[in-house]
């Protein structure tokens, strides 16, 4: 169940439905392409990863959706304009019944959305009622096993931890209860029905939602596997994979630069300076952890990052990114390299809604719960036991060994990192 229904979870779910009728190819998706190595020696053989853990099938799969906007996902996919129609209309019926139930939604947490399928509720405890019973209806209706409820809504505005409210489960049971909706966002609503229901929740958005305490709490205590936050796409995507370039070269850095253009419904709602900074925590966070100055003081010492994402409607979900990067190399001498990346906000992140979806599915059944750190590879800010001073791991090829070696795990095979 997809918590909004915009343009990145309709993209999502017409590729799903156009790839179980052979008229898409579901490209980028690991879950779906990807082999990797088990086994060593003379015994090692490459499989996809449904053959290594039982993956569900994506003709299991039942989609169902909240948003403040009454549009089904059919017309919801048509308004975002980044399908052709010839890519949607093959399974409009199938989109057409997809229509969103009423969202737990405050708009004091993203002032620019205006819909009014939204419910009425007195306090915030509702608001998780009303949403756990959505999830026993819809998972009744449609016949389901089993849920993972996925945060593909807009990105709601910062939300500071506050240790007495977000501590324990207690304290947040005591806020929503009291209808504490400074401190408690709706999509911790939703997580908290998730994981009450026995679902594993995902944020793909910013949102510190499950990024606190009484959440790791919960996961715990329902053996639900909770990962986030915001789904690694374009930009970042890039960066993590790029840094280690210099990092590995040992080669320094004077400043980075990031900046993008963007003209869809996020966009806009990135636009509201509060719902920004939500963000700007989220894409700084990832230099920092592979390009370390404890660890290379000449080189990685006071360098200045920057990231900006200006609205701008003319480009609707065709982002554009630039970095600008100021390096330096043997005597200090500086060079700049330039990044302009062209790309597709929602033809990027609905791969990941997929692999993450059925990778804690997986993970569920496998018995995992609290943080899947293994996750980190789809996140653009990864979840990581701050309280123990764990770092977060944003190094794009160490999150793909943890990927590969939770995977191998799973499966009954040795983790390993050997390169291959
Ligand atoms: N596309 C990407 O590359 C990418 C990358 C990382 C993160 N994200 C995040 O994914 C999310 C979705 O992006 P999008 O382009 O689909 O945005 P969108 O604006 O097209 O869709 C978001 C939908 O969420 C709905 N919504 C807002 N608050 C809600 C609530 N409380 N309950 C239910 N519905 C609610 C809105 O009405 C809207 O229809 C955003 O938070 C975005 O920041 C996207």
């Amino acid at each position: 169940m997809c918590v909004g229904l915009g343009a990145v979870a309709t993209t999502f779910m017409t590729g799903v439905l156009m790839t179980r009728k052979g008229l898409a190819k579901p490209v980028g998706s690991m879950t779906q392409y990807d082999k990797i190595r088990v086994g060593r020696g003379e015994n090692k053989k490459y499989l996809h990863y449904g053959e290594i853990i039982s993956l569900a099938n994506l003709n299991d799969i039942e989609f169902g959706a909240w948003d403040a906007y009454p549009a089904n996902a059919y017309e919801s996919a048509v308004n975002a304009e980044v399908l052709k129609e010839k890519d949607i209309n093959p399974v409009a019926d199938e989109l057409k019944q997809i229509v969103p139930l009423k969202a737990a939604f405050d708009k004091n947490y993203a002032n620019r959305i205006d819909g009014a399928n939204v419910k009425t509720c007195a306090t915030r405890w509702d608001m998780v009622e009303e949403l756990r019973q959505d999830i026993r209806d819809f998972k009744a209706a449609h016949h389901c096993d089993r849920i993972v409820v996925i945060w593909a809504a807009s990105t709601e505005i910062y939300v500071p931890v506050n240790e007495a409210v977000h501590g324990t489960m207690a304290s947040l049971e005591a806020a929503m209860k009291a209808d504490d909706r400074a401190n408690i966002a709706p999509s911790m609503c939703y997580a908290y029905a998730a994981l009450a229901e026995g679902c594993p929740f995902i944020m793909g958005a910013p949102n510190t939602t499950v990024d606190i305490l009484a959440m790791w709490e919960m996961a715990e205590k329902t053996k639900m596997p909770i990962a986030g936050k915001d789904f690694k796409t374009g930009q970042t995507l890039v960066k993590s994979g790029f840094a280690p370039i210099i990092g590995t070269r040992c080669l320094g850095l004077n400043g980075w630069f990031s900046t993008n253009i963007l003209g869809n419904r996020d966009g806009l709602v990135l636009d509201e300076p509060a719902n920004f900074r939500t963000k700007e925590v989220s894409k700084l966070s990832t230099l920092e952890s592979i390009l370390c100055a404890d660890k290379q003081p000449d080189l990685y010492t006071d360098y200045y990052h920057k990231v900006r994402i200006n609205y701008y409607p003319p480009r609707n979900d065709d982002k554009e990114g630039w970095d600008n990067i100021d390096i330096f190399g043997w005597m200090g001498y500086p060079m700049q390299i330039k990044i302009n990346f062209l790309c597709r906000d929602s033809i990027l992140a609905a791969p990941l809604l997929l692999d993450l979806v059925l990778l804690s599915d997986a993970a569920a059944r496998d018995g995992r719960y609290g943080t899947q750190r293994f996750l980190s590879f789809f996140l653009k800010s990864p979840m990581h036991d701050y309280t123990q001073d764990e770092i977060p791991v944003n190094h794009l090829f160490q999150q793909y060994v943890m990927l590969k070696n939770a995977i191998r795990e799973m499966g009954g095979y040795e983790a390993d990192e050997e390169i291959d």
